[in-house]
């Protein structure tokens, strides 16, 4: 794994948004696997200037998303389709057919879950962009999930339904259960770019980066990938 400090948002924000453009120009038909939370808000701002002033033909885009929550509908505000269409999509024009959520409302989970991986399996993600939650959550993978995962169901820890809260009015208005790619199903990716910002994100950092790799820990499993780029902050690195 590869680790890129760097010492603010903005300068996370632009060297996330430098390696998937940089993706984007070197593949005809590039795959991209995109993530929600505060952290990225900020490389979408700066892809969308990237691509618009670009020649790039944005019909050629495919996108995936990480994860959503069971039970929202794609128009809710807390929805991550909502996120993505209000941080990343309003504003550029990968076409609608190209754009791949998973459905909160879908009414058959395991018809959602499969369909799913097989289109991430047809498509194959140049590159996936992650976060982390506190306690080294990646995409919803929750820590005890198996590192053969594929897109599935899971049930969201209190800790991180009390994180996510702060988007909604109430605690118990955040849904308890999400859909979400599997650890497998990222591990997929040719590339993955994980953003780590700010202290509260210290601990999570240092259990990557301290080798160890087990599933008490979801992102430790990024060790066993060929091509990890971290980006962290000063906050997160504790310097
Ligand atoms: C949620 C998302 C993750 C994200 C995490 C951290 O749990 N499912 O994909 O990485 O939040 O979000 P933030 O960047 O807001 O700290």
């Amino acid at each position: 794994m590869k680790l890129v400090k760097v010492s603010n948002y903005e300068e996370m924000s632009k060297k996330a948004s430098d390696i998937l453009f940089d993706v984007i120009k070197e593949n005809e038909k590039p795959v991209i696997g995109l993530a929600t939370g505060s952290t990225p808000e900020g490389t979408y701002m700066e892809l969308i200037k990237k691509l618009n002033g670009s020649d790039v033909d944005q019909n050629n885009i495919t996108t995936f998303n990480l994860d959503e929550y069971v039970g929202l509908d794609k128009d809710h505000e807390q929805s991550y389709s909502y996120y993505m269409h209000e941080n990343f999509f309003n504003h550029v024009s990968i076409p609608k057919e190209n754009i791949h959520l998973l459905n909160g409302k879908a009414e058959n989970a395991e018809t959602e879950v499969e369909a799913y991986e097989q289109a991430i399996d047809e498509a194959g993600l140049d590159v996936q962009l992650l976060g982390i939650g506190r306690n080294g959550h990646i995409a919803f993978n929750e820590p005890g999930t198996s590192f053969d995962s594929l897109t599935h169901v899971v049930d969201l820890t209190p800790e991180t339904v009390e994180d996510n809260s702060r988007f909604f009015d109430n605690l118990g208005d955040v849904p308890s259960k999400a859909f979400t790619m599997g650890l497998n199903s990222i591990m997929k990716a040719k590339k993955i770019v994980i953003l780590i910002y700010g202290e509260n994100k210290k601990e999570a950092l240092n259990a990557l980066l301290s080798g160890e790799v087990t599933e008490n820990n979801p992102a430790s499993i990024l060790n066993n990938h060929e091509d990890v780029t971290i980006i962290a902050d000063t906050a997160a690195i504790g310097e």
